[in-house]
């Protein structure tokens, strides 16, 4: 359920994703996949590339009158640029002497381990698919997912918490602070829908001005910045992933497939590396049982997983992106070709995407949590794996 493919390079005719084994009878909506790869494109410190494409999918394959038929859905985004790059990545066409190889790897970037470990002697052909473009593909495949868990009302969140080194509260010290304030659902849902309408999607708006100002100050110095941000589930059943295995861990599956975006170098579940420094009766979220909620905890330092397992809390990820490695004023590096001292090359890019980065993070945590829901409640139809997940709540109400 939910496998996935995604292919294309950043500067090709297009991007194609497809998905294996999805359950017939999920109600898709095109727009909603627009308007995920929308939020992809936005946030302050992003390149010149994100003016000219607006991204927008097109479904080829798996889905009828809204509805998928259990077939192989495939999508495709087309890249508005391609036509500016028609010679340079001709698919079909022997190499014309107008096409210059790049040689100058860039410190930080995918460029030099790929060129020697495929034998390229042009780095384009390495950093084509190593650019997060390829993102866009993996933000369609979660804005399915999202669909998916939508039917579950289980809901994918994510704020920016730091941008360089200048830091803004965790959702746990937010909640701390105010637990009132996020009692019910809706107004997690306004705090985070509100996130997509300031230029960080950082919700302390008294922080956003500075952060703004310090990615103005490292672009002009020709530098890039990195960040912080947390990804916030909710809505999810006890039981997702397992324990009874490494590889069925759910924190395993989610740390891997989160590492595998583009720059992102660190991920903690709920307390983290933070945890680690407090005594254990601090570090652990007691248990409480009544009627009305059935077991619970009053605090989540786990960040919703136990023994590899979604314990019916909130699932809370941190992860960190480091800086982008195209950087204005550009690094040492070494020629591929004359192995000369040199400076590395200067691709159009972003300064800062961090924003974009936490819209893929969910994307991701999407695609992981709908297989782990489709493969616990199993079933060919959406209608099916209803049935499972029902009876399956009426099991733990019964307990
Ligand atoms: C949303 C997003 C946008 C990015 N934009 C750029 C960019 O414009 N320029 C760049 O050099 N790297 C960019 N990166 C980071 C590189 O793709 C990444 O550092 C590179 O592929 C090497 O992989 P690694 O950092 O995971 O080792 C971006 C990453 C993400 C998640």
């Amino acid at each position: 359920m939910f496998e996935y493919l995604t292919a294309g390079e950043s500067h090709g005719p297009r991007l194609t994703a497809i998905i294996k084994n999805l359950p017939a009878g999920l109600k898709l909506e095109v727009e909603k996949i627009n308007e995920q790869l929308f939020r992809r494109q936005q946030g302050y410190g992003r390149g010149g590339r994100m003016k000219i494409e607006s991204d927008q999918v097109i479904i080829n394959s798996g889905l009828r009158h809204k509805e998928t038929l259990g077939t192989p859905l495939s999508m495709t985004i087309e890249n508005k640029d391609w036509q500016n790059w028609v010679e340079v990545m001709a698919p079909d066409q022997e190499r014309g002497e107008e096409v210059e190889a790049l040689t100058n790897p860039r410190p930080g970037h995918a460029d030099l381990a790929g060129a020697l470990k495929y034998n390229h002697r042009d780095l384009r052909n390495v950093l084509e698919r190593a650019s997060a473009r390829e993102t866009a593909a993996r933000t369609a495949v979660g804005a399915v997912a999202r669909q998916f868990l939508a039917e579950f009302e289980i809901d994918v969140y994510s704020h920016v918490v730091q941008i360089g080194n200048l830091k803004s509260e965790s959702w746990t010290d937010l909640k701390a602070k105010d637990p009132a304030r996020f009692e019910n659902k809706e107004a997690v849902k306004e705090y985070f829908s509100k996130l997509d309408e300031t230029a960080l999607r950082c919700g302390d708006s008294s922080k956003t001005e500075a952060m703004k100002n310090l990615i103005d100050s490292w672009r002009a110095n020709g530098d890039s910045v990195g960040g912080v941000f947390e990804i916030v589930v909710t809505g999810l059943p006890v039981g997702l992933g397992s324990h009874v295995h490494w590889d069925l861990k759910l924190e395993s599956k989610l740390a891997a497939q989160l590492m595998g975006i583009q720059a992102i170098k660190g991920v903690e579940i709920g307390a983290g590396f933070k945890g680690a420094g407090l005594p254990g009766s601090k570090a652990h979220d007691e248990i409480y049982y009544n009627l009305d909620r059935g077991f619970h905890r009053s605090s989540n330092q786990a960040g919703g997983i136990e023994g590899g397992m979604t314990n019916g809390e909130e699932l809370i990820i941190r992860l960190a992106m480091k800086p982008i490695p195209t950087l204005a004023q550009a690094l040492h590096s070494a020629d591929l070709i004359s192995k000369k001292e040199t400076t590395a090359a200067k691709e159009r890019s972003d300064v800062c995407a961090v924003p974009a980065a936490s819209i893929v993070g969910e994307a991701v945590t999407a695609s992981v949590l709908a297989r782990s829901t489709a493969q616990k409640f199993g079933g060919d139809s959406m209608t099916e794996i209803k049935r499972n997940y029902d009876g399956y709540l009426e099991q733990l109400r019964k307990f």
